[in-house]
């Protein structure tokens, strides 16, 4: 039986989008209560200060890290080999990694649309087509989709992003189907946050300053206020446990109330 703060001890986890905001958040959670965690970010001198911070933290060799942009699927290959040549397998997979995309239906252009389907769609799919041998290796595995509350709420100002979480949440409804019918105990779970304070919101309150663009992303919220990214990162804590393991296809919403009004 393990304590509390082993809740995922002897897994192995790889995070992408991992140098700051909910990544970073899931990369400390996961770490602190027992993985060891593998991270990966365009932004390699995040990633590596964050792996360092884990080590120390923890005075173990707990963390690793790699620059990756999750567009880039030969890349995939290489890191998830590396990631498993580090810690000794994978077993979780958190595809965390995306972006932000301002535009409606006529001012998108199919540039920037395939830019927000790459970095948001495409990359989860690579994660999960390429680290899915690796898990076979390591059942009970999980992987972790980060969604949006965005896939069911529409902003029509963001056509692009609502487009590609949408498509995020069935795509790991089919992967974890077709894990559960080849008999292989790797579950997938997509997350639907609500707006958290990362940098992703940023824009919102350089622009608007601090109390506009509180009253204008809360205005949908029944709880009235912003997540934490500790919010979120206990519900992947959750979901890469074994404490899940009746849990696949799921969409776990994490909103505030907001998907019920
Ligand atoms: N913060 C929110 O309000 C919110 C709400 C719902 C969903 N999300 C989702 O959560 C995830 C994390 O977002 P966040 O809020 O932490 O944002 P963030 O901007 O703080 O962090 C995103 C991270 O992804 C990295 N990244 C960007 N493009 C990349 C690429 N091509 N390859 C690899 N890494 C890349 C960035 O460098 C950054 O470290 C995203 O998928 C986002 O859509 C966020």
């Amino acid at each position: 039986m393990t304590g509390p703060a082993q809740r995922v001890t002897g897994k192995h986890a790889f995070i992408t989008g991992a140098a700051g905001g909910l990544g970073a958040a899931i990369a400390r959670m996961l770490a602190r209560h027992g993985a060891k965690v593998f991270l990966t970010d365009v932004d390699e001198l995040g990633v590596s200060a964050l792996a360092a911070q884990i080590n120390r933290e923890l005075g173990t060799h707990a963390a690793w890290h790699a620059q990756q942009d999750v567009s880039d699927e030969a890349l995939w290959q290489h890191r998830l080999a590396e990631a498993a040549e580090a810690m000794g397998g994978l077993s979780v997979l958190v595809n965390n990694a995306g972006i932000g995309s301002l535009g409606g239906v006529e001012q998108i252009e199919l540039k920037e649309w395939r830019r927000v389907m790459s970095i948001n769609l495409d990359s989860i799919l690579f994660g999960c087509k390429y680290a899915l041998p690796l898990l076979r290796e390591q059942q009970p595995a999980s992987i972790v989709n980060i969604s949006s509350l965005a896939a069911f709420k529409v902003d029509p100002a963001y056509t692009a992003y609502n487009t590609s979480k949408a498509a995020v949440a069935m795509l790991t409804k089919s992967v974890a189907v077709d894990c559960a019918k080849q008999g292989i105990d790797v579950r997938c779970n997509s997350i639907h946050p609500a707006f958290i304070r990362t940098g992703i919101v940023a824009p919102f309150f350089a622009a608007l300053g601090e109390e506009e663009a509180t009253r204008k992303l809360t205005r949908g919220i029944p709880m009235h206020r912003l997540g934490e990214p500790d919010d979120v990162a206990y519900a992947v804590l959750y979901l890469a446990s074994d404490e899940s393991r009746y849990v696949t296809a799921a969409e776990l919403v994490i909103d505030g109330g907001a998907c019920a009004v």
